[in-house]
């Protein structure tokens, strides 16, 4: 099979891992008879740098002709990095936002797993992690908060800020269906979480949502306000399947739910539209602090990597190869810096690239 991907290095550790997932996936397309064939787009603080904006329209263009777009990292350091003395429009994280959009990829997959070989690294008291977890985010992506009208104005010498967070149920109903599509290909829980005590969108929210559940009798349905989901996050982290939410509850529980599972960079995502096409790109962001040092971990680009061959190309197998490569690698004692615990062999960013490929 010929696989056409558009890769999007970006900023901070982003080419570093974007290379070891590349390295990964042509070890994937020799054993199994693929040929892969690489775009390199720019976006973030990189296109800032060449055309003076977050993302041009040919990058959008490249992006689209593609069958998937997988992502490094975007963005600096917000007080030292002269990308956040632009205009907000303009800086790196424009970029990601404007791709979501152009690309309609409203569907957002953040699965967060405590890995046993590294649940000593787990924050949570160990009579809560002893019950492992294995959850998938599901946040909406392209509505609410993020993309809702919004101004700073003055009136009578105050200044004045406003955010408009809307949802219309299609926008609901597309992102519900595909959680319980995919709830059902998992242990048929749906957490839909929301703010209905107090939000008229979260109201709408609710409503939609049990519509599309009638459809699912096998999926059981369940809500949960967010502030209480922020908690059972910690308090009880086994308990959820897949959690369903709007935009910006999404973005915050998922860095929650990452951070609980104590590897923030083995942790993989995937932003889908209606057709198999999608972006995916590690959870963590760009880490300028280690950036070009050999020392990131690209395990959660070679996930991500993984969850493209799965969900835009149907290759399961080759996916189920890349998974058991990590899981090899980690039982085998090697950890990158971030993970590293006492007798394990510390390694580099290639190496374990290295690692990963030989595993294939
Ligand atoms: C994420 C990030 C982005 C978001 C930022 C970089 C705009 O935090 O992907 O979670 O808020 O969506
Ligand atoms: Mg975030």
């Amino acid at each position: 099979m010929e696989l056409r991907i558009t890769c999007i290095p970006g900023d901070g550790i982003g080419p570093e891992i974007v290379a070891e997932a590349k390295k990964v996936l042509d070890a994937v397309a020799v054993k199994y008879g693929h040929v892969m064939h690489y775009t390199d787009i720019l976006m973030g603080g990189a296109s800032i740098d060449v055309h003076g904006v977050p993302l041009t329209e040919e990058a959008v263009k490249t992006a689209k002709s593609a069958d998937a777009v997988l992502m490094g990292s975007i963005g600096g350091d917000t007080t030292t990095s002269p990308w956040y003395k632009l205009p907000p429009n303009l800086r790196p994280e424009a970029g990601l936002l404007g791709i979501r959009k152009a690309l309609n990829l409203f569907a957002n997959l953040r699965p967060a797993v405590l890995y046993e070989e590294l649940a000593g690294a787990c924050p949570l008291k160990e009579e809560i992690s002893a019950a492992g977890f294995d959850m998938m985010i599901m946040r909406e992506l392209t509505g609410g908060l993020y993309f809702g009208e919004r101004k700073t104005v003055e009136e009578n010498g105050i200044r004045k800020a406003i955010d408009t967070l809307t949802y219309d149920e299609n926008e609901i109903r597309r992102i519900a269906i595909k959680g319980f599509d995919i709830a059902r290909k998992r242990r048929k829980k749906v957490t839909s979480v929301d703010k209905a005590n107090v939000l008229d969108s979260s109201r709408l929210w609710r409503k939609v949502v049990e519509e599309v559940a009638e459809d699912y009798p096998d999926v059981t349905l369940e809500h949960m306000l967010v502030d209480n989901c922020a908690m059972q996050l910690v308090k009880d982290p086994a308990q959820f399947d897949v959690i369903l939410t709007e935009n910006m509850f999404g973005d915050i529980l998922s860095d929650e739910a990452s951070m609980v599972t104590g590897s923030i960079g083995m942790l993989a995502s995937a932003s889908l539209n209606d057709t198999k096409f999608g972006l995916y790109e590690p959870s963590h962001g760009s880490a300028p602090d280690i950036a070009g040092q050999d020392i990131a971990n690209p395990i959660a680009t070679v996930l991500s990597a993984s969850m493209m061959l799965r969900y835009s190309f149907d290759l399961d197998q080759e996916a189920d190869a890349i998974d058991h490569a990590v899981k090899s690698v980690l039982q085998a004692g090697y950890r990158t810096a971030d993970i590293m615990s006492e007798g394990c062999e510390r390694v580099g960013c290639r190496r374990m690239g290295d690692l990963l490929a030989e595993r294939i």
